[in-house]
C-alpha cells in the first residue's frame, strides 16, 4: 500500500529537494511550513522525512513516545570526535550515562565554576579597555567561551596548554561545519591540508585529554573543574565509574555541544541590543541594583531575572541550536500519516519559536514577553531552545548561567553599537553569517560626553 503522506515541496527523482535546501535549509523550511502547514513531508530521494511545527506532535516525538526514536548521524567525524559521548549514545548505555552524569550539571554543582567564568570576563574587560573601535562579536565570544570552557573543563592548571587546546578545538569545530550539509565531501584519507590539520587537532585533543584524565587520577583532588565532576561520578545503581575512554568522549561531546552553541547566543544577544537601547538600560538599571558596581556572582543570579529574560528572547528569536532530528526505531503514524523505519524527522526550535498561533508579534525582540502572565498558556513544546523530554540539553542551566554572568560583566561596561544587518546562517548552529561586526565602546566614555 502506497504511504499516506502529508503535501511538501516536490523534489527531483534520486536527489528529492536535497539540491533546493542545502544552501539555507532553515528558510527552505520556512517556506516549506508556509506553504504546507505544521507537518509537512521531505523528500530526501532515497528516503523521506516528516517536518513538525505542532506542539503536540512534537512533544509527542521528544517525549510522549521518545522510545521509538534515536537520533541518527551517518556522518563519520561525528563518530570520531564525540564517539559514545552523551549527545550521540542511544538505549541503555546513554540512560545508564545520563544518570550518571546529572548531577554534576546540577546547578548547585555548577555554581562551582562562577568564579571562573566572571575571571574570563574581566580579562575581556581589561583587553578591550577604553578603546573604540569595531569587533566581530562573534569572534570575541567564540574566544571568551573557548577560554571558559577549557579552564572550567580542565581547572586552572591548563596553564599555557589553554591557547594550543583552543586552536585545535576551533579546527575541529570548522571540520564539523564544513562537513554539516556538504553535498560533495572530500574523503577523509585526501592528504589536503585541511585534512591534516583536523586529524592533528584530533590527535592532540585525544592526547590532551588522556594526559588530563591520568595527572588527576593520581592526583585525586576535588578541584571544581567539570574532569573532576565526571571522573567522581559514581552510578546510584551499580557504584561504577567511568572508564577513561567514555570520560574522554563525555569531555569532547561536552565540549562541542557546548561552546559554538553559546557563542552564538551571545553574539545574537549584542546584536539585538545593538538595536534596542530601551533593552540595554533596563539591564543596566537592574545589573546596577543587585550588583551594586561589584564583580557579579553566582549569588546574584535568582535577581537577574530581566537579563534572564533577555537571554530567553534571544534564545526565542534565534535559537543556536536550530534543528533537532530524530529516526524511528519502528514504523508509526504521527499526526494520520505514516513514518517508514529507514524515515526522518525534523523538529526546528527556529521554527516553532515564530509559530504566530503561539507567538503574539513573533519577529519582535520583546524580552518582556517572559515576563507576562500570557506566558503560562504556552504550551510547553512551542518553546524549545534546550529540546525536551529525556534527551533535553543537559548543559542548559550551565549555558543560562555563563550568559547572565557574562552580560552582567559586559553589559556594564560597554556600548555597543549597529553597523550593517546580519544575515542568520543555518549551519550546524544558527550562527551569524560573515561574523558579527558592532561598534563597542568603553560605556563610561560614552556617557561623560552626552
Ligand atoms: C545556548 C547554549 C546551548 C543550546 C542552545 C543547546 C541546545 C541543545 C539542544 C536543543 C539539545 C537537544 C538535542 C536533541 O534533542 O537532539 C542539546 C543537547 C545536549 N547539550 Fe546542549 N545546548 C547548549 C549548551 C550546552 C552546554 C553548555 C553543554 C555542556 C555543558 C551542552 C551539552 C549538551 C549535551 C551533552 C547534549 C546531549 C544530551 C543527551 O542527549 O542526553 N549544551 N543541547
Amino acid at each position: 500500500m502506497p504511504k499516506h503522506l502529508p503535501p511538501g515541496p516536490k523534489g527531483l527523482p534520486m536527489i528529492g529537494i536535497l539540491h533546493k535546501m542545502w544552501r539555507e535549509p532553515l528558510s527552505f523550511f520556512q517556506a516549506a511550513t508556509q506553504e504546507f502547514g505544521d507537518i509537512v513531508s521531505l523528500d530526501f530521494g532515497n528516503r523521506n522525512a516528516l517536518l513538525l511545527n505542532d506542539p503536540a506532535l512534537i512533544k509527542y516525538v521528544l517525549q510522549d513516545n521518545n522510545k521509538n526514536y534515536k537520533k541518527s548521524s551517518t556522518v563519520k567525524i561525528v563518530e570520531q570526535v564525540l564517539g559514545q559521548g552523551l549527545a550521540t549514545n542511544e538505549g541503555e548505555f546513554w540512560r545508564q550515562q545520563r544518570r550518571l552524569m546529572a548531577p554534576s550539571f546540577h546547578r548547585k554543582q555548577i555554581e562551582t565554576l562562577g568564579d571562573v567564568i566572571v575571571d574570563e570576563a574581566f580579562a575581556v574587560v581589561e583587553r578591550w579597555g577604553n578603546t573604540a573601535v569595531s569587533r566581530d562579536m562573534l569572534a570575541e565570544m567564540m574566544n571568551l567561551t573557548l577560554n571558559i570552557n577549557v579552564k572550567t573543563m580542565f581547572g586552572a592548571e591548563v596553564g599555557n596548554q589553554a591557547d594550543e587546546i583552543g586552536q585545535a578545538w576551533t579546527t575541529i569545530l570548522n571540520t564539523f561545519n564544513a562537513r554539516s550539509w556538504a553535498m560533495v565531501q572530500t574523503p577523509e584519507w585526501w592528504p589536503s591540508s585541511a585534512n591534516r590539520q583536523y586529524q592533528q587537532s584530533l590527535e592532540l585533543l585525544d592526547s590532551t585529554v588522556y594526559q588530563f584524565i591520568a595527572d588527576k587520577r593520581r592526583q585525586d583532588t576535588q578541584q571544581a573543574d567539570v574532569l573532576t565532576m565526571l571522573l567522581n561520578a559514581v552510578d546510584e545503581e551499580t557504584g561504577d565509574h567511568m572508564p577513561d575512554k567514555q570520560v574522554r568522549d563525555e569531555v569532547m561531546t561536552i565540549f562541542l555541544a557546548g561552546h559554538e552553541t553559546t557563542s552564538v547566543l551571545l553574539a545574537w544577544t549584542f546584536y539585538l541590543l545593538a538595536q534596542h537601547p530601551e533593552v540595554v538600560q533596563k539591564l543596566r538599571e537592574e545589573i546596577d541594583v543587585v550588583c551594586s558596581g561589584r564583580k557579579p556572582s553566582t549569588h546574584d543570579l535568582p535577581n537577574l531575572t530581566y537579563t534572564r529574560h533577555v537571554i530567553d528572547e534571544v534564545l526565542r528569536v534565534y535559537p543556536p541550536f536550530w534543528l533537532i532530528y530524530r529516526a524511528p526505531y519502528e514504523a508509526e503514524q504521527i499526526g494520520g500519516y505514516d513514518l517508514a523505519k529507514n524515515d526522518m524527522v525534523f523538529i526546528s526550535p527556529a521554527l516553532i519559536h515564530k509559530h504566530p498561533r503561539y507567538w503574539h508579534d513573533p519577529n519582535s525582540f520583546d524580552p518582556d514577553r517572559f515576563s507576562s502572565e500570557w506566558m503560562d498558556d504556552l504550551p510547553r513544546y512551542a518553546y524549545i531552545p534546550f529540546g525536551g523530554g529525556p534527551r533535553q540539553c543537559i548543559g542548559n542551566n550551565l549555558a543560562i548561567m555563563e550568559a547572565q554572568l557574562i552580560l552582567a560583566t559586559l553589559v556594564p561596561r560597554f556600548d555597543v553599537e549597529f553597523i550593517k544587518p546580519v544575515q542568520a546562517e543555518s549551519a550546524v548552529t544558527l550562527r551569524p553569517k560573515g561574523g558579527m561586526w558592532l561598534d563597542v565602546k568603553d560605556a563610561q566614555k560614552v556617557s561623560a560626553r552626552k
